[in-house]
This record gives C-alpha cells, sequence and structure tokens, in this order.
C-alpha cells in the first residue's frame, strides 16, 4: 500500500509518501514567516500552505521515486489545528483522491504523533503508555491497541511546549522556543535556581501543570532585574536559567509517567510530539531502560509536526478497521470509531 500523506495543521507544509509503513520521502516546509510576530499567525500560516504545498508534493514525487499513478491513498490531518491551515491539506488531499480515483483517509493530528514511534524500527509492544508533548498538548494516554486509547493525564493549562515557547519570548530567544531554550541549556547550570515542580494531591491523577512554572520564570526575571541588566550579564545567567527551567519542565514529565507506568504496571513507554526532540527529555527517559524500561521515542524528524506520521497513522487506521469503509467510498468522513476517541 502506497500513501501520499499531508501535513497542515499549523506551521509546517510537510507531504510524506510511504510504501507501507516504511516513507520514501518526507518533505517539511517550515514557515519561517511567524518568527518575527512570536508565534503562528492563522492568516499567514493558511496562505504559506497554499503557496508551498503543490512545490512540497513535486519534491515529494521526485524524492521517493514515485509517480501520482502509484499511490493508493491520499491521507490528510482533518483536526486538530488550525482550521485555515487544516483546510489548506484536506481539500488538497480530497480532490488529489478523487482525480486518482482513490480512497481518502482522515487523520488525527495527536493519533498521528501516537503513532509516529512506530516510524522507527525498534516498535512497542501494546500496551504502552504515551505522552505525548507537543505545542497545544500536553497528555499521558495508555494505548492498549491500535486506536484504542485512554486518557489517564492531561495538562490542566498549558501544554508543555507553549510553556517553552513562553519562556524562550521572556528570555528573549525567539520563536519556537523550544529548540532555542534546548540549545542554549545545554551550555548552563540545571542546579542555578529551583524552579516549582507541582505534585497533584490526589495520587491516581497524572495531570500535568505548566502555569506555575511560567509565572514562577516571569517573577524571577523580575525580580533579579534581569531586562535591565547589561548584555553581558544577561548573556551569562541565561543559559543557567534556561537549563533551571528545562529540568523543571522535564522532571514533571518523567516523574509523572514514571508514577502511572508503576501504578498500571506497563514498562513499554513512548514519548512523542515536537517537545520529545528536547535533549534532557531523552537523556532522562532513555535513563529509564536501565530500571528494565522499553523506552520509544521518534528521531527529531518525526518528532516534530510531518507528514510521515499521518501516513504511517492512515496506514494502520485503513488495515486495522476501515478497510472497507474506506475503499467503498473516495470521499470518506471521519469515520465514527475515530470520532469517539478524539483526544
Ligand atoms: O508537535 P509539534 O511540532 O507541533 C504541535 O503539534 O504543536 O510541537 C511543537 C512544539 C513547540 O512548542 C516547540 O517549541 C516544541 O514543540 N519543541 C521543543 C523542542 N523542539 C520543538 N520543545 C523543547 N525542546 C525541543 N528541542
Ligand atoms: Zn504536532
Amino acid at each position: 500500500m502506497r500513501t501520499l500523506a499531508i501535513e497542515t495543521s499549523c506551521d509546517e507544509t510537510s507531504i510524506a509518501l510511504l510504501e507501507g509503513k516504511r516513507p520514501l520521502a518526507n518533505i517539511i516546509s517550515s514557515q519561517i514567516s511567524h518568527n518575527k510576530f512570536g508565534g503562528v499567525v492563522p492568516e499567514t500560516a493558511s496562505r504559506e500552505h497554499v503557496r508551498n504545498i503543490m512545490n512540497v508534493t513535486k519534491f515529494a514525487f521526485e524524492k521517493s521515486g514515485l509517480k501520482p499513478d502509484d499511490v493508493d491513498v491520499v491521507a490528510a490531518t482533518y483536526t486538530p489545528g488550525l482550521i485555515g491551515a487544516l483546510l489548506v491539506g484536506m481539500n488538497f488531499g480530497k480532490s488529489l483522491a478523487a482525480t486518482l480515483e482513490k480512497p481518502f483517509v482522515p487523520v488525527n493530528h495527536i493519533h498521528a504523533h501516537v503513532y509516529s514511534v512506530f516510524l522507527e524500527e525498534r516498535e512497542p509492544e501494546f500496551p504502552f503508555l504515551s505522552l505525548i508533548v507537543s505545542g497545544g498538548h500536553t497528555l499521558l494516554v495508555l494505548v492498549n491497541d491500535y486506536f484504542n486509547h485512554r486518557i489517564i493525564g492531561s495538562t490542566i493549562d498549558d501544554a508543555a511546549g507553549e510553556a517553552f515557547d513562553k519562556a524562550s519570548k521572556m528570555l528573549g530567544l525567539g520563536y519556537p522556543g523550544g529548540p532555542a531554550i534546548d540549545r542554549i541549556a545545554e551550555m548552563g547550570d540545571e542546579n542555578f535556581h529551583k524552579f516549582p515542580i507541582p505534585e497533584f494531591k490526589n495520587k491516581e491523577e497524572y495531570n500535568f501543570s505548566f502555569s506555575g512554572l511560567k509565572t514562577a520564570l516571569l517573577y524571577y526575571l523580575k525580580n533579579t532585574g534581569y531586562e535591565t541588566m547589561s548584555s553581558q550579564d544577561r548573556g551569562e545567567i541565561t543559559p543557567h536559567i534556561a537549563a533551571s527551567f528545562r529540568t523543571a519542565a522535564v522532571k514533571q514529565l518523567l516523574n509523572n509517567t514514571v508514577r502511572a507506568s508503576i501504578d498500571f504496571g506497563i514498562n513499554n513507554i513512548a514519548v512523542c510530539g515536537g517537545v520529545s526532540a528536547n535533549t534532557l527529555l531523552k537523556k532522562e527517559f532513555f535513563k529509564l531502560r536501565k530500571s528494565g524500561y522499553n523506552v520509544f521515542v521518534p528521531s527529531t524528524e518525526y518528532s516534530t509536526d510531518n507528514a510521515a506520521m499521518i501516513g504511517i497513522t492512515a496506514y494502520f487506521s485503513f488495515l486495522k478497521n476501515n478497510r472497507n469503509a474506506f475503499a467503498d467510498s473516495l470521499m470518506v468522513k471521519a469515520e465514527p470509531r475515530l470520532n469517539k476517541v478524539l483526544f
């Protein structure tokens, strides 16, 4: 089965071509025009998808060596995301499917992050715990089988990626903030300042909260007169502040996941979404292997938004439940089963 997959939910225009589960091409065009605004401008994102999508698709065909007629299934992200941006990919995908007379598979972006770990050679066995950490979501999910998910924890305020982006803005490190903080934190001392790590009273809760951490950073910067410091002084302490912030954020993610793994008796842990590209996060989760855990984190290409993860999720969705449903109809609506487990 050859899948052409489309991802346009936010500020990445991405097209992938897969043969079964294996990506033959995964082209990602990141929109840098948002950087000067310190965040994604939805209207601009849609317009850039319109501008880029044909070229990115051509590039993907060139790289894969496939021709449009080789495609068996077309898939695109249908939710969650910026509506204007989603519409570009959905309509492009549906039109392509109609032209090629092939089925169209709508894919939930969060499901795609969960199944991104299957793009790697070592795949998790079911059941596994999936920690989804992206710019808009922070969820801890028990994955019992393909598309059999149970959310056991989620953020009660900011998402992990959002916290990194906001912290980066406060430290003047620009957007996107996660990679910027990660890079500079590598040169800092994580023990420089102790930022709070929230604990929930109810032991069976595996929720997350990042707004306290964000506020603690804001007050720390105010109290130390960070904004009025000389650029040399600022340059000296910024790596330490970034490292301390990153440690608090990662520890919270790690502590909750490990606690859930013990309570549920599951030693397969997957971490996915943009924040799973974080250097410290990977280091800390990989350390768990020494204690008998199987830990799965996608490579950076598959952590941040990409169409290969849409393609592999469409592949599982198509083969597992929906082959007939999809094959019968060119324009399939969101499959009811998928709707039920929408995050
Ligand atoms: O999954 P993703 O690409 O898009 C969404 O679905 O939201 O995640 C983007 C988020 C951004 O907030 C970005 O700052 C964060 O992932 N991110 C990182 C790193 N790379 C990307 N956060 C921490 N460390 C990183 N290395
Ligand atoms: Zn994402």
